[in-house]
C-alpha cells in the first residue's frame, strides 16, 4: 500500500510551558534519563543515561567526532584523564579564579548567584520598560561584574536595588561571597592539602597539557586541532532545568593551534561550520538557534560567541566558540617550566600559537535535540507523541514488527530483525495491536518501522512505515539494509 498522497496527520501546537513538564516525564517512562540514584532520593542535578538515552548520546558524541577529527586531516582526538596535576588549574587561572559570586538569603536560608540576580532585575527592568533605569544598573554592574574585589559592590547593586529573590520575593541578604567551582578530593592516603586533586571543570587543559605530545606524535604542523569529549564537573550553585545545568556533564571541545595573526580568520571559519553542524548534521530547526556576542570579555580572549538555543524555558547557551589568545598555553610555559613555542620548520620562525576552541556541551545539546523534537500531533483522529529526531540522532533507527508473533511469520521477522541488527540500533516488538507498535516507535522518535505480514511470507516484501508522515510503502526485504543506510547518512 502506498498512501503518501493521503495527508493523516494533523499538527498540535504546544505552549513552551508545557513541553519540559512532558519531556521529563517522557525521559524517565522511555528510558532516555532517569535521576541519579534514584531510589535513595537521587542527588540534585545529578542524571542517569538509560537504554535510549545512551544510545542517543553515543550517536550524537560520534556525529561530533566524525565532523571534528575524522573529517578533518589536520584533527586528532584525545581521551586525557580527569584528575591532572594541581598545578595545572593554578596555571589556567581556576583556582583562583574560577568562581561564582553566591549571596545567602538569611531568612530562607536559599542560596542565589548574586550576578543572576542583577542580570534578572535589568531584564526585568527593561520588560517593564523602565530602560534608562535598566543601563544605569547594566553599567554599574559591567564596572564591576568579574571583578577580583567586587563582593561588595555586587552587594551595594542588590541591596541599592532592593532586589529580591525571585522564588521567595525574601531579602534578607548575607554578604556577597566568591565560591569556587572546583571538587576537590584527596588522593593517596595523607588527608592534608598536600594530597589535593581537582575533577577537571573543562576539558581544555588536558588538550593544552599534551600539546606537544600530540604535535610530536602525529606530526602536526600548525594550524591544527587537538579535540576530545569527556566528563568535567562544576559545582554549581544554582542547578535545575533538568539535564541543562549540572555538576557532572560531557563536553565536547576541539583546540585549534594557529599562528599568533591567523586567529580571527579561523574564528570566523569554525563558527560558520559549528552553527551549520547543528542545522545539516542534526537537524536542528535552524530558527532556534541564535548568536550572541560577548561584549564582555574574560582577560584572555580576543572574541568569544555563544550559540544559544530557544529552550522551553528560554534561550541559552549550547556551545561557546572563543578565541583564547596565546594564554593557555603561555601560562603552562611560565608554571611548568617547559618551552611551548612552536617552530615552523620552513621559516624557522618560533612562536606560542594562538587558540580558538569550540566548546559544546553533549547533555546541554541532548536537551536541546529533545526539546525540538517533541511534537503532538493527530494522526487518523487518534493523538499521538512523536520525538522529530534526526535519523541520525534517533537512538532506534528501525522497528521490526510481524503481525502475528508466532509461527513463520514470528520466525522470519526475528531473523530479519537479527540480520538488520548487524548494522543498525532495532528493536523487535511483537506485544499489542499494530497502531499501538507503531505508537511506541513515534514517541521514542524511531524513524521507520517494517512490518511483516502475510504478504512478506510469500513474496518477501516487507512494508516501511515513515515516522513522520505516517504513510507507508512496499520493499524487498533484501533492500531494507540498504533503504537504512540511505536514509541515515
Ligand atoms: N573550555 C571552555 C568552557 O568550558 P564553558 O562556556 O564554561 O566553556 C562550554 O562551557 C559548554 O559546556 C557550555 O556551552 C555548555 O554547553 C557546557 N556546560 C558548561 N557548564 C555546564 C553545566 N553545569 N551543565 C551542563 N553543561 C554545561
Amino acid at each position: 500500500m502506498n498512501n503518501s498522497d493521503q495527508t493523516r496527520v494533523q499538527n498540535v501546537s504546544l505552549p513552551p510551558d508545557k513541553v519540559m513538564h512532558k519531556l521529563v516525564s517522557l525521559a524517565k517512562r522511555r528510558g532516555f534519563i532517569f535521576p541519579s540514584s534514584e531510589i535513595y532520593g537521587g542527588l540534585s542535578s545529578c542524571f542517569d543515561y538509560g537504554p535510549l538515552g545512551s544510545e542517543m548520546k553515543k550517536n550524537i558524541k560520534e556525529l561530533w567526532w566524525n565532523s571534528m577529527t575524522r573529517r578533518h586531516a589536520n584533527i586528532v582526538g584525545i581521551d586525557a584523564s580527569i584528575m591532572m596535576n594541581p598545578t595545572v588549574w593554578e596555571a589556567s587561572g581556576h583556582v583562583a579564579s574560577f568562581n561564582d559570586p553566591m549571596i545567602d538569603d538569611r531568612t530562607t536560608k536559599r542560596r542565589y548567584r548574586a550576578d543572576h540576580l542583577i542580570e534578572n532585575h535589568i531584564e526585568k527592568l527593561r520588560r517593564d520598560g523602565k530602560t534608562d533605569h535598566a543601563e544605569a544598573v547594566q553599567s554599574a554592574y559591567e564596572a564591576v561584574a568579574g571583578a577580583p574585589d567586587s563582593n561588595r559592590a555586587l552587594y551595594d547593586l542588590i541591596t541599592g536595588e532592593a532586589i529580591k529573590a525571585p522564588d521567595t520575593g525574601s531579602g534578607d541578604w548575607t554578604e556577597v561571597r566568591q565560591f569556587n567551582l572546583m571538587f576537590q578530593c584527596n588522593m593517596g592516603a595523607v588527608a592534608d592539602t598536600s594530597g589535593i586533586v581537582y575533577l577537571r571543570p573543562e576539558t581544555a587543559q588536558g588538550i593544552f597539557v599534551n600539546f606537544h605530545n600530540v604535535r610530536e606524535a602525529s606530526r602536526m604542523k600548525v594550524p591544527f586541532g587537538i579535540a576530545q569529549i569527556g566528563k568535567a564537573f562544576r559545582n554549581e550553585i544554582v542547578k535545575g532545568n533538568f539535564i541543562f545545568r549540572m555538576v557532572e556533564f560531557e563536553q565536547m571541545e576541539m583546540q585549534y593551534f594557529v599562528k599568533p595573526g591567523s586567529q580571527i580568520e579561523a574564528f570566523e571559519a569554525w563558527r560558520e561550520e559549528r552553527f551549520n553542524w547543528y542545522v545539516t548534521e542534526l537537524g536542528i530547526t535552524q530558527e532556534k538557534l541564535h548568536w550572541y556576542k560577548h561584549d564582555k570579555l574574560a582577560h584572555y580572549a580576543d572574541l568569544a560567541y555563544d550559540i544559544k538555543f530557544e529552550f522551553p524555558f528560554g534561550t541559552e547557551e549550547i556551545e561557546g566558540i572563543h578565541s583564547r589568545t596565546d594564554f593557555d598555553l603561555s601560562q603552562h610555559q611560565q608554571y611548568s617550566g617547559k618551552n611551548m613555542e612552536y617552530i615552523d620548520q620552513t621559516t624557522n620562525e618560533r612562536y606560542i600559537p594562538y587558540v580558538v576552541e569550540t566548546s559544546s556541551g553533549c547533555d546541554r545539546l541532548f536537551l536541546a535535540l529533545l526539546s525540538d523534537a517533541y511534537n503532538e500531533d493527530v494522526v487518523d483522529g487518534e493523538p499521538r507523541v512523536m520525538l522529530k529526531l534526526s535519523p541520525k540522532v534517533a537512538p532506534v533507527k528501525a522497528a521490526v514488527l510481524p503481525l502475528v508473533k508466532k509461527g513463520e511469520m514470528g520466525e522470519k521477522a526475528e531473523l530479519f530483525r537479527s540480520e538488520l541488527s548487524t548494522a543498525f540500533m532495532v528493536q523487535y516488538d511483537d506485544a499489542a495491536s499494530i497502531g499501538k507498535r507503531y505508537r511506541r516507535q513515534d514517541e521514542i522518535g524511531t524513524p521507520f518501522c517494517f512490518t511483516v505480514d502475510h504478504q512478506t511470507l510469500e513474496d518477501q516484501t516487507v512494508t516501511v512505515r515513515y515516522r513522520d508522515s505516517a504513510t507507508q510503502e512496499r520493499i524487498d526485504m533484501s533492500r531494507a539494509k540498504e533503504f537504512l543506510a540511505t536514509k541515515i547518512v
